[in-house]
């Protein structure tokens, strides 16, 4: 992970425990980074945003000419992160979009191999409809909270986990939530 990144992920984690802010915080954290390290994304999309926190994790562990694409709805949030991802050095390689994530999506250009999903918990199965066609063979999908909000991402586990759908999916537990990776195959 870079430098700047990891500096300004220690700032954030003091104020995010002070404050009670949903990030995805640093054990879930370690997961994502093993998963770019093992599968070397090189071109990433976030759905959800917030300060920035999980934006500066993906893009501060991609391997170099990485880029990462971030949706977030709320426009001062979205400029937040914008400024958040400066601060920790990593402006080039994160674009933001600011809008609702099932406007945006089909306007989105290119592929992606990394998906961060972690806005609307009932949107999850739209999130990840939309971008299928946008996605690479071997392509790794994360869900955050699938433990925690269970009953809201049931459509989509039953998605990813069906046999023959063309994802080899896998819950990874952290206390009582639990985050869904799943691999296009
Ligand atoms: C749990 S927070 C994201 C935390 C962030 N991923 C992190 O770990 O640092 C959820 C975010 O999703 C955003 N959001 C909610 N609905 C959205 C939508 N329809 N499109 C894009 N972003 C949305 C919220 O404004 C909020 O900032």
């Amino acid at each position: 992970m870079t430098k700047g990144a990891r500096r300004m992920l220690a700032t954030m984690d003091r104020a995010v425990a002070a404050w009670h802010i949903p990030v995805v915080g640093r054990a879930k954290g370690r997961l994502i980074r093993r998963l770019i390290d093992r599968h070397r994304p090189r071109r990433a999309v976030e759905i959800g945003s917030l300060l920035g926190y999980s934006a500066i994790l993906i893009a501060g562990s991609l391997p170099a000419g990485g880029r990462l694409v971030c949706i977030e709805v709320n426009p001062f949030l979205a400029s937040l992160v914008e400024a958040n991802v400066a601060e920790a050095g990593l402006g080039k390689r994160v674009k933001v979009v600011g809008g609702d994530a099932l406007r945006a999506i089909p306007f989105l250009p290119g592929r992606f191999d990394f998906v961060f999903l972690d806005a609307v918990k009932e949107d999850y199965l739209d999130y990840l409809r939309q971008l299928e066609p946008k996605l690479t063979a071997g392509a790794v999908v994360v869900a955050d909270n699938t433990g925690i909000a269970g009953k809201a991402v049931a459509p989509y586990l039953e998605y990813v986990r069906a046999a023959g759908g063309g994802w080899d999916s896998r819950e990874h537990v952290f206390g009582d939530d639990a985050m869904e990776v799943s691999v296009r195959v």
